[in-house]
């Protein structure tokens, strides 16, 4: 049986009740954390990879800790632009920490090691991996056995994604970040993460990486640089669910608000005389 995670982004969360761009990030949580409990408590865990909350209050990490409380899998809770290190490290055991007192840390699974990164630049949106945060990351990598592989979580990009808005605000330290990771690209196996609000895929040299929707409000798609506008918007919120097993990742992205329609695949109605698609038993 594949070893199963969640994947969550960006919940934004502030104080209880406030109405975040005309969503309430923490009902949007809930809703995503009872989904969760009630399809994949068989999960290994969670991961949240930043942005857990909107303005860095400690009142924001009290309403995200107590929506999280509910979740019946452990999760790891990591920071982006929007949160604050102490006052995060302050108010949630699941936030890791390193000996220099960076949400960083790693979680040993069947599957490989797993490292997660503290990206936070507090004077900035872009994102920051300072010489002691690659350095941890360099040792880490060092001392793992060299057969073990790596999956990667941090909450800004590492390279452009083509969205101009979110790109001129990416990890800053694009070609240093390279450089620790060069000796180990065929071991990552995947790099998941946030900071983006929008569903994104594809590889970067070669490892593979996905990015989520956040669980309040997205980023609109927009790639020309001379837009008039960057716009937020109210497509739907995800999570991602992760099987992994020796050979296979796959990430599945599930709109857990979605409330389309669900039928039976059977003939279109109004027609009698077709079965719902070929009929390989038809003569
Ligand atoms: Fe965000």
């Amino acid at each position: 049986m594949a070893f199963k995670f969640i994947h969550l982004t960006d919940t934004h969360l502030a104080f209880q009740g406030l109405k975040l761009y005309g969503l309430d990030p923490r009902a949007r949580l809930d809703a995503a954390v009872a989904d969760i409990n009630k399809h994949h408590s068989d999960a290994a865990f969670a991961v949240v990879t930043g942005d857990l909350t909107h303005w860095g209050e400690a009142e924001a990490y009290a309403n995200f800790a107590e929506a999280m409380a509910a979740l019946e899998i452990p999760y790891v809770a990591m920071v982006g632009n929007h949160d604050l290190r102490k006052v995060c490290l302050g108010a949630l055991e699941s936030a890791p920490r390193d000996a220099n007192g960076f949400v960083q840390g790693t979680r040993q699974t069947p599957q490989g090691l797993f490292v997660f990164l503290d990206t936070l630049d507090e004077t900035s949106h872009a994102g920051e991996m300072c010489a002691k945060r690659l350095g941890w990351l360099a040792e880490t990598l060092a001392a793992a056995p060299a057969d073990m592989p790596f999956v990667v979580f941090m909450h800004h990009p590492p390279f452009p994604v083509g969205v101009h808005a979110m790109d001129e605000i990416a990890l800053k330290q694009s070609a240093e970040f390279a450089e620790v990771i060069a000796p180990y690209r065929a071991r990552i196996r995947h790099l998941f993460f946030g900071h983006v609000h929008r569903p994104i895929s594809g590889s970067y040299g070669r490892i593979p990486f996905s990015t989520l929707r956040g669980t309040n409000h997205q980023v609109w798609f927009e790639l020309d640089p001379n837009a008039d506008e960057h716009l937020a918007s109210h497509e739907p919120p995800a999570y991602g669910v992760v099987l992994v097993n020796r050979e296979t990742l796959v990430v599945h992205t599930h709109d857990y608000l979605d409330e389309s329609r669900r039928f039976p695949f059977e003939a279109p109605e109004g027609i009698a005389d077709r079965d719902y698609a070929l009929n390989f038993s038809a003569p």
